[in-house]
């Protein structure tokens, strides 16, 4: 695997690469990796002919500066990961590096979609993953980008700003991996306390349960439900719970209201927060 940690020594690599017409899968991280990043990372390698993966812990899109800094950092680690995995190039650029003084980025316009759930409970937690976004992506000018389903509403804002850029990237969304026991994979369940860990799982089966509530019962009433039962949990507090029209991610109140509805969660256990998703109807 190629490591590269300068954006000019990165480029002039690429520039070779697209001039020889290969294809660029791209799968930005922040390190700590799991077996839901490594899905991304094999499937960039699968669709394209160059795999690149960052890991760059983006100081700007932490609202909690003692997140960033307990963010775990597993370097060496994740260098074995992504050599087994095949992974071509990896770029692990600096602060610097990715922030140069002069720097502009525009601003975009993504309507109500920013202001609910994690744009509401994160203030300026999409602000600074907008600006890290667009500017690896105008690093690394991938043919193909790999996003993983669990930031669901992170990938609905990249899918916009992609389409405000006009830019030709493609987004590709990946499925949510999961434990054996249905928790979704996060680089913060590291963190977890075994109890907490234990009860954590709690979470994806409440959002599998929903379907069935919601042939009996009204969104209102469900969603009243499911988070009753969370805060039942000991060390759990639901920050939200919401039922959501899949594309403008606004609340919906009735299941026929539309013909892509998602549930998104944010819970907090003990001092980390985790959150999950389901979609829960999705006709094409
Ligand atoms: O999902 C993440 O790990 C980060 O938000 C991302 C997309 C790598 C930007 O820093």
């Amino acid at each position: 695997m190629l490591l590269f940690k300068k954006v000019d020594q990165l480029q002039a690599y690429l520039s070779k690469q697209r001039a020889k017409g290969l294809q660029i899968g791209y799968t930005p991280t922040m390190g700590a990796l799991h077996q839901g990043h490594a899905s991304l990372v094999e499937k960039a390698k699968a669709e394209n002919d160059i795999s690149v993966c960052s890991i760059f812990v983006n100081p700007t899109q932490f609202n909690d500066p003692a997140d960033l800094e307990k963010y775990p950092r597993t370097e060496a680690q994740d260098i074995d990961l992504l050599t087994q995995l095949g992974n071509d190039v990896l770029f692990y650029p600096s602060a610097e590096e990715v922030y140069p003084k002069d720097i502009v980025i525009p601003t975009f316009d993504f309507g109500p979609i920013d202001k609910v759930m994690e744009g509401f409970y994160r203030p300026g937690h999409f602000d600074g993953v907008v600006e890290v976004v667009y500017r690896l992506l105008d690093i690394t000018k991938p043919d193909r980008l790999y996003m993983g389903q669990k930031d669901f509403q992170q990938f609905t804002l990249i899918y916009h700003m992609i389409k405000q850029m006009n830019s030709k990237t493609e987004l590709v969304v990946c499925p949510i991996i999961r434990e054996e026991d249905g928790l979704a994979l996060s680089s913060r369940n590291v963190r977890l306390t075994a109890g907490n860990r234990a009860n954590a799982p709690i979470i994806s089966k409440t959002l599998s349960s929903l379907n069935d509530w919601l042939q009996k019962d009204t969104v209102r009433t469900v969603k009243e439900k499911a988070i009753a039962l969370l805060s039942e949990v000991p060390d759990f507090k639901p920050e939200y719970l919401d039922i959501v029209d899949g594309y403008t991610l606004q609340p919906i109140s009735d299941f026929e209201e539309s013909p892509y509805i998602v549930a998104c969660a944010a819970i907090w256990t003990g001092d980390i927060r985790l959150i999950d998703n389901i979609i829960l109807k999705k006709l094409e």
